[in-house]
């Protein structure tokens, strides 16, 4: 079967220094991402109670992050990475990603130079934001390996990028194929508005103004007539799901700003799942729970998919269950859900 490719087809010799023994790297859930501001004493003393909360907790370093704060980012990064018990690194139970500057910031390099040397081994995946094209990738790619080989690293760094250029929607194929360390992709709904030139002025989410209306009705012209919201991100979401599913990379929401609104943000996480994303950002603590929930298959489908399974026998023919036709192709979808819970019970 298809779909996210074994941990194993991430390793791969690091290009540069000697030949190192790189350990497999398991393809671990990561439905919600946490960001942080590791500059921020408040949030860093949270951070340890979080550790087996939540599956991927993200030190940010880009946007949000003051300028002035940079440099206190990267080092409490560091700190917290060293202190706390259980976060990044191949046996943790929480993953530990960072999101480093833009490769056009004065910032970048220093984060890379800071960090690997510091905390590459419990560091598992950088997340590159405003990725253009697969030279991007190239670039961080041929960095970590360097930095790698220099600490003497024996596991891989993956790499995530953000989509959020019109030029990185117009790469987004080249970019989820462009290194065996590409983890994954985000869609990056603020900026790539920005970028767009789109009338928005939100963080995700949909619009009160994008939405069809009902037909009028010609005998009652002022009858209220019915009108839908429409999804602002159905477009780049899919074509970024089809770009991970054609290189076995993972898909990922973004983030959603909106923190007090629990129900938009609830639902507009279920599109990404129920279109093929694995997870989402999380800006706040109450948003890793909605994400849990609704990137984790339901008890229900979950049942229904091993009924699906079970009936599929050889995995050839047609059944009927429950009135419904049922066949190789439904039983790959079924498939998908089952493995799905089957990694996240894991
Ligand atoms: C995230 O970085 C975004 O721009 O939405
Ligand atoms: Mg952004």
């Amino acid at each position: 079967m298809s779909g996210p490719r074994s941990a194993k087809d991430f390793f791969r010799p690091l290009a540069v220094g000697a030949p190192t023994p790189l350990t497999e790297i398991p393809a671990r859930p990561s439905r919600a991402i946490h960001f942080f501001d590791p500059s921020n004493p408040k949030m860093a003393a949270k951070i340890p109670d979080m550790v087996g909360t939540v599956d991927v907790l993200l030190g940010n370093l880009e946007d949000a992050i003051k300028a002035d704060n940079k440099v206190a980012a990267r080092e409490g990064l560091v700190q917290i990475a060293r202190q706390t018990e259980g976060l990044g690194g191949p046996a943790a139970k929480t993953q530990l990603w960072t999101r480093i500057n833009s490769l056009d910031s004065p910032w970048v390099l220093d984060d890379l130079t800071t960090l690997i040397p510091a905390i590459g081994d419990r560091l598992d995946v950088v997340m590159v934001p405003k990725v253009q094209g697969a030279e991007d990738i190239h670039y961080v790619d041929r960095l970590l390996a360097q930095l790698e080989a220099k600490a003497g690293l024996t596991r891989p760094i993956l790499v995530h990028a953000i989509l959020e250029t019109a030029r990185g929607v117009a790469n987004v194929e080249e970019i989820c194929g462009a290194s065996p360390r590409m983890q994954g992709v985000s869609l990056g709904p603020a900026d790539l508005a920005a970028d767009r030139r789109m009338k928005t002025t939100r963080v995700g989410g949909g619009h009160p103004g994008y939405l069809v209306r009902g037909d009028r009705d010609v005998d009652n012209p002022d009858a209220p007539r019915p009108s839908y919201q429409q999804d602002l991100w159905h477009y780049t979401i899919a074509r970024m799901v089809d770009a991970c599913a054609m290189h076995g990379i993972y898909p990922y929401y973004g983030p959603f700003g909106d923190i007090a609104d629990v129900v938009a943000c609830e639902d507009q996480f279920r599109n990404a799942f129920l279109l093929g994303c694995v997870g989402t950002w999380s800006l706040h603590p109450k948003q890793i729970a909605i994400a849990n929930r609704v990137f984790s298959p339901s008890v229900e489908d979950v049942a229904h998919a091993r009924r699906v399974v079970a009936a599929m026998g050889d995995g050839t023919g047609a059944v009927m269950l429950d009135g419904k036709m049922e066949d190789d192709a439904s039983l790959k979808q079924c498939l998908v859900m089952v493995e799905l819970a089957e990694q996240l019970a894991a």
